[in-house]
């Protein structure tokens, strides 16, 4: 319902309350009329009466029902094309779909003259949707499509409120492929759309229209174009040539073309193609022999080349003697182009440069240093030729070959080493070798010539071979002295025994032992022997193993003189009285008493054996004396064979005491004055060194030797 057909219920209603208003009340009966009810004045006037309502039916009392007007008929009471509808006590009419009520409201009573009338839906547009196109019908409408349009979920005609059909713009879709055909252009895909084809590349037309037009049922119409694929035949042949051809004939296919070997294109193009038109279109080729000609020249270079030159000849270049090959290539080959191939090859000339410089050279060069010259090397002044190759050759790799000369310096005559002998040599070595009795203890035997020119010696030092001990001796009977033989700083040990031996006393031994260690090579050794004594001295070189003996006599020493007091005596037999020294040499030694007169001029040699033997009075060997001996002069006995004979009375005597010691030829003695007999007018002193003494005594001396002695002792 409308805002119109709302407004004209609520005007009706009004009207009535305002009727009903303007009724009054009469009590009684119109208080008992029902509510649907009304009170009306009796027709009569007779009173009030309930009667029922305007569309209520009833007793106006106890019941007022609504009363259905429209039952009727909607045609009868609301005319035709209308809906009658009944409402409480009252009803009312509207149009029927597709129709208007004729006072334009919504809804009305029949008697106020309206009628309902046919709409024309059409008017509305779009009604039928985009491409729809609207027809009105009696109360209705129906929509169908337009041109260019189809129906979709639906037939035509359609309602478009009903159905769910509607019109949609046509679409062919990608225009249909055509055989050997391309789309050049669409102009769309609704209707009427036109697609133009034309032929694939490779094809021509031979019939048909070459449009298609999109119709309204949304398929494409036409485009009966056929296209027929290009054929341009077998392609044409070339002279001296083949083609390389994959047979197609089809357009854009290329015949290429290759003349013969040896032969080659002096025309333009060697490919020919297919066209759309159907032909090939040939090249202006023209294959003709090939020939390279002469090959390059090449400085420095020179070639092998058989004259001939066709494709396929090749030259070899080398480099010119006394050139070397820089690199490059070194091979031309006469293409299919007629044309040799550029070779690289570079040629340098070999230069040698200066020759080598050796050491203690010189050479002979003429300045030359291409290959094949030659430089001679000789050794300089103060040097020889040693061995080696002395000639260098400039190589034809640019390099002089190594000469390997040697050049020794000259050392000159062998060197001298004492005591040796050269074993061998050469003119930069010496082999140096000890002479027979001579050895080395050390020091290299070689001598070798310096670079300098100088020999460097060998170091060898001969040494006379010794035996560990030599040139041994006995100095003064005291000190033995020998050299030794080791290496100089050898310590050496030696070990030095002697026995001293004598003759004349069995029972005598000297055996006594020294050690001595010590690096020098001369020695001392000094013992303490014993007079007129064999000995034998034995030295051992204990770490050379070695000893050798020497024998050594000792001399006979001068006895000490025996320890008198000199007296005078009265008497023609005084006793005289000595104390022996306890170091006599006892076996061979003897005291001799002389008796001397005292007359003139006495001489006596104390150190002669035979001096003043007529004087000798006794002579007693000292191991018969003991300590100390008493002797009486003149006592008439024999002493060791010699007579004691009695002092003459008044003469004066000199009584002298000699101590001797006598070993075979050998004979020491020593003398005392021992006493004077009787008166005596001078006494006699001797002194070994002749200083004489004076003492107031006059002393006559008569020197023979210096090995006797004596003393003379005031009392
Ligand atoms: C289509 O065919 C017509 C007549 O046959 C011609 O004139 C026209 O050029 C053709 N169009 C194309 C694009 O080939
Ligand atoms: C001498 O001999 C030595 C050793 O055999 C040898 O090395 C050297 O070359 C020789 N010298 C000469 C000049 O012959
Ligand atoms: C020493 O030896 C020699 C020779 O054998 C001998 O004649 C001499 O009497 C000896 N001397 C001593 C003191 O033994
Ligand atoms: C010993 O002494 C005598 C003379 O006294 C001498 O002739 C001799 O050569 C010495 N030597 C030996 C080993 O006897």
């Amino acid at each position: 319902m409308d805002q119109r057909n709302r407004t004209m219920i609520m005007v009706f209603l009004l009207c009535v309350i305002v009727d009903m208003l303007a009724e009054g009340h009469t009590l009684d009966v119109c208080a008992t009329c029902h509510a649907n009810a009304i009170c009306d004045d009796k027709l009569d006037g007779s009173g009030k009466v309930c009667n029922c309502k305007y569309g209520f039916v009833g007793n106006g009392r106890t019941y007022c029902q609504d009363k259905d007007e429209c039952a009727i008929g909607a045609s009868r009471i609301c005319g035709h094309h209308t809906i009658c509808h009944n409402t409480f006590g009252s009803y009312y009419c509207t149009c029927l779909a597709g129709y208007s009520p004729s006072n334009n409201m919504e809804v009305f009573i029949p008697n106020d003259g309206t009628h309902c009338q046919d709409i024309d839906e059409c008017g509305i547009t779009g009604l039928c949707g985009d491409g729809g196109r609207c027809r009105n019908l009696e109360g209705s409408f129906e929509c169908s499509c337009q041109l260019g349009y189809q129906v979709h979920n639906g037939v035509e005609p359609f309602h478009p409120h009903r159905d769910r059909a509607f019109c949609k713009v046509v679409d062919c879709g990608r225009p249909a492929s055509v055989e050997d055909a391309v789309l050049l252009s669409v102009t769309g895909t609704t209707y009427a759309s036109v697609a133009i084809f034309g032929c694939d590349e490779g094809f021509v037309r031979r019939s048909g229209d070459n449009s298609s037009v999109c119709g309204a049922d949304g398929q494409w119409r036409g485009a009966t174009i056929v296209c027929e694929a290009v054929d341009c035949g077998f392609p044409p042949a070339f002279n001296h040539s083949h083609m390389l051809w994959n047979k197609s004939s089809r357009m854009g296919t290329e015949v290429l073309y290759q003349c013969n070997s040896g032969y080659h294109n002096v025309g333009m193009g060697n490919v020919s193609t297919c066209t759309a038109a159907g032909r090939w279109e040939t090249p202006s080729m023209l294959c003709e022999e090939t020939l390279c000609g002469r090959p390059t020249i090449i400085e420095n270079t020179e070639q092998v080349w058989n004259n001939n030159s066709s494709p396929g000849s090749t030259v070899l270049y080398f480099c010119k003697e006394g050139f070397s090959n820089k690199g490059g290539h070194n091979v031309s080959i006469c293409n299919e182009n007629g044309q040799w191939t550029s070779p690289t090859l570079s040629c340098q000339e070999i230069l040698c440069g200066d020759p080598p410089i050796l050491p203690h050279t010189g050479h002979v060069w003429n300045g030359s240093s291409t290959p094949g010259n030659t430089v001679t090397y000789y050794c300089k002044i103060g040097f020889y030729y040693s061995e080696g190759e002395n000639i260098s050759l400039c190589t034809s790799n640019g390099y002089w070959t190594k000469p390997n000369i040697s050049c020794k310096a000259k050392c000159g005559p062998v060197p001298f080493l004492a005591n040796s002998e050269v074993v061998w040599h050469n003119r930069s070595v010496v082999i140096h070798r000890c002479v027979d009795g001579y050895h080395s203890w050390r020091g290299g035997n070689v001598s070798v010539c310096g670079s300098s020119g100088l020999w460097q010696k060998a170091t060898l030092s001969c040494i006379e071979i010794k035996p560990a001990i030599n040139h041994l001796f006995v100095l003064n009977e005291k000190c033995v002295y020998w050299k030794a033989e080791k290496y100089e700083e050898d310590t050496e040990v030696y070990k030095v025994t002697y026995t001293g031996s004598r003759d004349y006393q069995r029972s005598f031994h000297d055996n006594r032992k020294r050690f001595l260690s010590s690096k020098a090579d001369r020695l001392e050794l000094c013992l303490n022997l014993l007079p007129a004594t064999n000995y034998s001295i034995s030295i051992t070189a204990v770490s050379a193993r070695f000893t050798t003996t020497i024998t050594t006599n000792t001399s006979l020493t001068v006895p000490p003189a025996p320890v008198v007091y000199y007296r005078e005596f009265e008497t023609p037999v005084p006793t005289l009285r000595l104390h022996r020294t306890p170091d006599t040499l006892d076996p061979i030694s003897l005291y001799q008493v002389f008796v001397l007169p005292v007359e003139g001029i006495i001489m006596f040699d104390c150190s002669s054996a035979a001096s003043s033997l007529e004087h000798i009075t006794a002579q007693i060997a000292v191991r018969h004396v003991g300590t100390q001996m008493d002797f009486t002069v003149g006592d008439g006995l024999y002493y060791g064979g010699f007579f004691n004979e009695p002092l003459e009375n008044g003469r004066n005597y000199y009584i002298i005491l000699r101590a001797v010691s006598q070993w075979k030829m050998a004979l020491k003695s020593s003398c005392v004055l021992w006493a004077k007999v009787r008166g005596t007018s001078y006494i006699l002193r001797v002194s070994s060194l002749s200083a004489f003494a004076s003492v107031g005594l006059v002393a006559l001396v008569i020197l023979i030797g210096y090995s006797f002695t004596w003393f003379f002792k005031k009392t």
